[in-house]
């Protein structure tokens, strides 16, 4: 064996596990393996996971923060505002600078997979050639996927839906959209249809943003789920935000929700950005905007929580830590059941690689060798503690490592402790 981790816990609850790599491969897995390897690990009892996964994130504002100034109101407008004047200024090696120094810190937090969103509106596709070439950089430690996103709309911004075209043609993975953002509702919806047949056309998958809106009136997945069926598109589509469902009628949304099942609808919450972006004409009572998560989990949909912004226009904050945001998503939606809280792991983990079809993913026998080990004992002291992570493995091989986190306590009346262990 190349590697072995050894007394492992994995997220599914198994203990005690012995994980032998080879050839970039699990090729073994069971307590006390006989087998020698070239490099052991023993973990003793830390958690093992496969890598976070993002499944909605904007890599070509990320870490953007102040250009040209800093968001003073921490509003939507202004950020979409602030984004309008920062676009002249962009050049195609900024954006790859920023890119290739978000996925970095992605790699030191364990995120090694990224679905993320692509600006199309901008006659040079200056973003789009940016991130194909960062994606072909980062290709041997991080999967990035890319979505076609028409962000001014695709029929609003003029030249949307020829720009969205070349964009697939150059290789861009995914069909996006934004119908919330056209003039008028009627405009959303044919937005959808056109965005849906482009996608089965080309045999590629859909993410739209969708209902990013506190307007209960806003019903564009209702069009996403038809269109999903008429294409045959099930299991494929992703509805991102849906935030417009917080503030649905409840009759309505019983009879969404089995549409959406139908559909087999994907589904990406962005906690930490709705939870500060939505509810802002609101006085009091204040909306959360998050859309109807336990609901979404409890039909069987496949939710996953994103990220979306880090240092944007948008978003001033985060770290690309997807602990830190499955712990949003858990106290935004009150999922603080045993196995509610296991989910929330798990939609920032094997939820969003099944949504972004990711192959080899997962800690089986013959699975790609892409693990993380944390500096704690389980997937709900992981979201606890926003666990280190102690060693950051791709196919095979430690692409990061990090010091255990540790304390000296010198209390009065309290015995001197040398490594007080945060976990
Ligand atoms: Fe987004």
């Amino acid at each position: 064996m190349d590697l072995i981790i050894r007394n492992a816990n994995l997220p599914d609850g198994r203990f005690g596990i012995d994980i032998g790599i080879k050839d970039g491969k699990i090729v073994a897995l069971e307590a006390a393996l006989t087998a020698k390897g070239q490099e052991e690990i023993n973990v003793s009892g830390y958690l093992v996971s496969p890598p976070f996964v993002d499944a909605h994130f904007h890599m070509d504002a990320t870490l953007s923060l102040g250009q040209p100034r800093l968001n003073q109101s921490g509003t939507l407008l202004e950020g979409i505002t602030l984004w309008g004047e920062l676009k002249p200024h962009l050049t195609v090696d900024a954006i790859k600078e920023r890119a290739l120094k978000f996925c970095d810190l992605a790699v030191a937090r364990g995120l090694l997979a990224i679905r993320s969103h692509v600006d199309v509106c901008d006659p040079r596709l200056l973003a789009v050639d940016a991130l194909l070439e960062v994606k072909k950089e980062v290709a041997p430690y991080l999967d990035l996927q890319l979505v076609a996103f028409p962000q001014d709309g695709f029929f609003s911004s003029p030249q949307a839906a020829e720009l969205l075209e070349t964009a697939l043609d150059r290789g861009v993975d995914v069909v996006g959209g934004i119908p919330h953002f056209e003039r008028t509702m009627d405009e959303g919806r044919k937005s959808v249809e056109v965005l849906c047949r482009i996608a089965a056309e080309r045999g590629l998958r859909i993410d739209m943003h969708c209902d990013e809106s506190d307007d209960p009136l806003s019903r564009h997945i209702e069009t996403l789920t038809a269109e999903t069926v008429r294409h045959g598109l099930q299991g494929r589509v992703t509805g991102s935000h849906l935030t417009s469902m917080h503030s649905m009628n409840n009759y309505y949304v019983s009879k969404l929700l089995p549409l959406m099942a139908e559909a087999e609808m994907n589904v990406v919450s962005n906690p930490l950005i709705n939870i500060t972006l939505q509810g802002r004409h609101d006085t009091y009572p204040k909306r959360r905007g998050m859309t109807r998560v336990p609901e979404m989990m409890g039909i069987g949909l496949k939710v996953a929580f994103g990220h979306d912004c880090v240092m944007d226009p948008w978003y001033s904050l985060g770290s690309a830590d997807m602990l830190e945001v499955a712990s949003m998503g858990l106290h935004v939606a009150q999922l603080t059941g045993v196995d509610e809280m296991k989910a929330c792991f798990g939609a920032v983990t094997e939820v969003p690689a099944d949504i972004l079809g990711l192959e080899g993913y997962g800690i089986e026998k013959g699975c790609n060798a892409d693990l993380i080990i944390l500096q704690a004992a389980d997937p709900v002291e992981a979201l606890r503690l926003k666990a280190n992570r102690l060693f950051v493995i791709r196919r095979g091989s430690i692409i990061s490592r990090s010091a255990s986190v540790q304390s000296e306590l010198n209390l009065p009346g309290r015995p001197k402790i040398q490594n007080y262990l945060l976990h």
